[in-house]
């Protein structure tokens, strides 16, 4: 799909990942939705980009989200691209995570993305088609110790978004996943529960930046491929360190 006169709409656009990725857009002539819950944070980028709507919006709600595709259209006409970038982690051992928290961490991590591709696919089938990325992690690759939560979340969230791109292929409407890997974003800061372990600490020596992920995820959705990943060989992806 073409990038330039596009229009995306990105989740958890409000820092890290997703901010990159919108300003990335942007420069490659889209016009953006941006979504996440921090409204005066999207407000101001979508103020600096130019040509971006930005809205308030719990990703985990379905209301919020059926709002916010509503007001896309309104707006645009139509939504080519969804980017399903919201994300959130959770640190602990399989005998500590709250079961609470668990719930909560599938909620956005694996629910919500569900919730999205549900809320967009009328659209994206009545204008002949569009480009849907799961933003899903390279930890998936592996059984890390105390990712439990956030790892089963994601891998979930790979076969979810496999299973999408075969059902959906017909349709025009194409699915991939972007697997990043440590990157430098607000991530860590903004875990749900528990805090970085001295593995973090360490990966976190040679963490990408968001704009390295921005542009693969751009590249996802031009090229349409099932899936890209940022991980290195040694943790079971395809990077060459
Ligand atoms: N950083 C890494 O090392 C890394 C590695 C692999 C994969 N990832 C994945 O990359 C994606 C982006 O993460 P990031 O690294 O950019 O982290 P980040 O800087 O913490 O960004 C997370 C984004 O998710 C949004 N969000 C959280 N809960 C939300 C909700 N209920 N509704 C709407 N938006 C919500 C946040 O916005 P508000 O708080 O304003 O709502 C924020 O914009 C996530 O899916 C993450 O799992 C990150």
């Amino acid at each position: 799909m073409n990038i330039e006169g596009s229009i995306i709409m990105i989740t958890g656009a409000s820092s890290g990942i997703g901010a990159a990725t919108a300003r990335a857009a942007s420069q490659a002539g889209a016009r953006l939705v941006l979504l996440a819950r921090r409204e005066e944070r999207i407000a101001k980028y979508a103020g600096e980009l130019g040509n971006a709507l930005a809205m308030r919006c719990d990703v985990t709600d379905k209301d919020q989200v059926a709002v916010a595709i509503r007001r896309a259209e309104d707006t645009y006409g139509r939504v080519d691209a969804l980017i399903n970038n919201a994300g959130q982690g959770l640190e602990a051992s399989i005998e500590d995570i709250e079961i609470d928290d668990f719930k909560d961490i599938l909620a956005l991590n694996l629910v919500a993305p569900l919730i999205m591709m549900q809320a967009v696919l009328p659209l994206m089938r009545a204008q002949g088609g569009g480009s849907i990325v799961n933003v899903s992690s390279g930890v998936t690759f592996y059984p890390r110790p105390h990712s439990g939560a956030y790892n089963s979340a994601k891998a979930g969230l790979n076969m979810l978004s496999s299973v999408a791109r075969a059902e959906l292929a017909d349709q025009g409407i194409v699915v991939s996943t972007m697997l990043p890997f440590v990157t430098a974003t607000e991530f860590n800061d903004a875990l749900k529960a528990g805090s970085k372990t001295q593995e973090d600490e360490e990966d976190a020596t040679f963490a990408h930046t968001p704009d390295r992920v921005a542009d693969r995820i751009l590249d996802l959705i031009r090229s349409g491929d099932e899936q890209a990943d940022l991980v290195p060989r040694r943790f079971g992806g395809s990077l060459e360190e």
